[in-house]
């Protein structure tokens, strides 16, 4: 062990050394956290699961800030345990989920730029502990992190105390893969220097004065892989249409075979997009973007990506291997930046990003809700899709045109909570094909988008709304009192169909 952390751990920090549990014992009731992870990468594990072991028998409430959802089930155990009093910005974990629909979780459902802003500037409570994964601390006062910066570098800047976990199991190669960079605060800042995808403009880790880390834990737990969904016909289906819609965008003379910088969410069909791209015509693709998936990876291994740059890697097991089994072979492509950089809407609106992610209902007019499931149950949240649907030069957002076995039509007259405006959403994609809603007034939106994106067992139910709405008047026609007939109607009956189909 001595060897292993001879070339990661400063000679004047091992005093700091303590077990996981020794540093859980430090935190109090009421206490705000502020935990490394983004999309199960490169999170906090053994203090927070220590904090879990404690609770079972002297039972306390914490706030949990972290960059996005965690791995290693954290959200699962703290919750379950009863832990968490108020959690942000953002979550994927089942568990979490029901509590915070429960009302046993308090959920800041936050745009992934935001937090660091709001910690800067003092508006959200302190934080009493940063508590962040690493690969090694430098001798010149660095945390290196991991497979994720997230919200790391502004929760150490600000944490009255800092404990790092020092991960001896992952490559030392990371080193070097991170620029941190942290704006100055709002009303004193500067532009900030990116003007392309790969440029660097900032440190290699996280400045942090040696006094302020109150301890270190060893570790060796290494990231939950990620739940990839292979692409299906349908997904397939979709991508076809998006790649298509790129192609017209190319003989218009508006892009080339190089696109622009791609942010594409997680999910399966942005992993199909992506694996689309992988036999495509498209080459020297660049990626300035939240989370690298699998499919980037092939991309580079296919030479199809110049740069990728992002705030975390999160890859399945299969791939994970081989990614830091050879990380060498991929180091010089990557960059991970801070989350309020990958996301930052300065450099979103500069390097013209096409920003590709998913909806879970879109309306007519287009309109997008992406986190409240019929208009009250939280999903995951918003994530980093605001920071980029704003900013983009095209915003496109997919989703099949049909959930729950048809019982729901992802296309309703209007959705029941908006994540997304209508002028924030350039394309929609589902698998039946895809509206450009770009230089279209809310008339011709609506026609568009029931045409080419709604399901066939929904079109006509969706047009006699149109139209009877269309007898109302207005820019943006509706019928209030049955504008939300489609969700009332599945609350009711279990499907959103008017007239169900007679089965024989
Ligand atoms: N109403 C109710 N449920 C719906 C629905 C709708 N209109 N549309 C989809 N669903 C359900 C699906 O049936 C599925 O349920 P299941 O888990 O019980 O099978 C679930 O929602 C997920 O849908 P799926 O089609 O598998 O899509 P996904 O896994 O890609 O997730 C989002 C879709 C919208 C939930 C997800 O992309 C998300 O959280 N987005 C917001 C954050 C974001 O965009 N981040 C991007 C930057 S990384």
């Amino acid at each position: 062990m001595e060897k292993e952390l001879s070339n990661v751990l400063p000679e004047s920090l091992k005093g700091k050394i303590v077990s996981a549990d020794e540093a859980a014992s430090w935190f109090e009731n009421g206490m705000t956290l502020g935990l490394s992870g983004f999309t199960r990468a490169g999170d906090a594990k053994a203090v927070p699961l220590a904090l879990v072991e404690r609770a079972k028998t002297d039972p306390f409430k914490v706030n949990v800030y972290t960059g996005a959802s965690l791995g290693s089930d954290i959200d699962k155990l703290m919750s379950e345990q009863g832990l968490i009093a108020k959690r942000l910005p953002y979550q994927t974990d089942n568990t979490i989920r029901k509590k915070i629909n429960q009302g046993d979780v308090l959920y800041i459902d936050q745009h992934l730029s935001h937090t660091a802003e709001l910690v800067r500037a003092g508006v959200l409570p302190e934080i009493d502990f940063a508590i962040v994964e690493a690969v090694a601390i430098t001798e010149d006062g660095m945390i290196i992190p991991t497979t994720s910066v997230g919200n790391s570098p502004i929760f150490v800047q600000k944490a009255k105390n800092v404990i790092v976990e020092l991960n001896t199991n992952l490559p030392k190669e990371l080193v070097g893969v991170h620029d941190i960079y942290l704006p100055e605060k709002q009303g004193e800042r500067k532009p900030i220097p990116l003007t392309n995808s790969s440029d660097r403009i900032g440190k290699i880790g996280i400045p942090v004065e040696f006094d302020r880390i109150k301890g270190i834990v060893l570790t060796t737990e290494t990231d939950s892989p990620s739940t990839i969904v292979q692409p299906d016909e349908e997904t397939q289906t979709m991508a076809n249409h998006l790649m298509s819609f790129l192609r017209k965008e190319i003989e218009a003379g508006r892009l080339d075979k190089t696109l622009a910088p791609l942010q594409i969410g997680v999910g399966s069909v942005a992993n199909a997009v992506l694996h689309g791209m992988l036999t495509s015509e498209f080459y020297d693709l660049e990626v300035y973007s939240e989370v690298l998936q699998d499919a980037v990876f092939d991309l580079i291994d296919a030479g199809k990506v110049k740069v990728a740059s992002a705030t975390s890697i999160t890859l399945s097991e299969e791939k994970g291997n081989e990614v830091y089994g050879n990380f060498e072979k991929y180091k010089d492509k990557l960059i991970l930046r801070p989350q309020e950089i990958s996301n930052y809407p300065e450099i979103v609106r500069r390097l013209g990003t096409i920003s590709i992610n998913t909806a879970l209902e879109v309306d007519i007019y287009g309109n997008v809700n992406s986190t409240h499931v019929s208009g009250t149950k939280m999903m995951n949240g918003i994530g980093g899709s605001g920071d980029f649907a704003r900013n983009a030069r095209l915003t496109v957002f997919v989703t099949k045109s049909v959930a729950k076995g048809g019982n729901i039509s992802s296309i309703v007259p209007f959705v029941s909570h908006v994540d997304h405006t209508e002028h924030d959403v350039d394309v929609i994609v589902t698998e039946q094909g895809y509206a450009d809603l770009r230089g279209l007034a809310p008339r011709e939106r609506a026609e568009l988008i029931i045409e080419n994106c709604a399901h066939p067992m929904y079109k006509e139910q969706l047009k006699d709304y149109y139209f009877e709405a269309l007898t109302q008047g207005g820019q943006t026609p509706h019928i209030l009192e049955k504008a939300f007939s489609f969700h009332i109607n599945f609350a009711k009956n279990g499907t959103m169909l008017e007239k169900v189909p007679v089965t024989n």
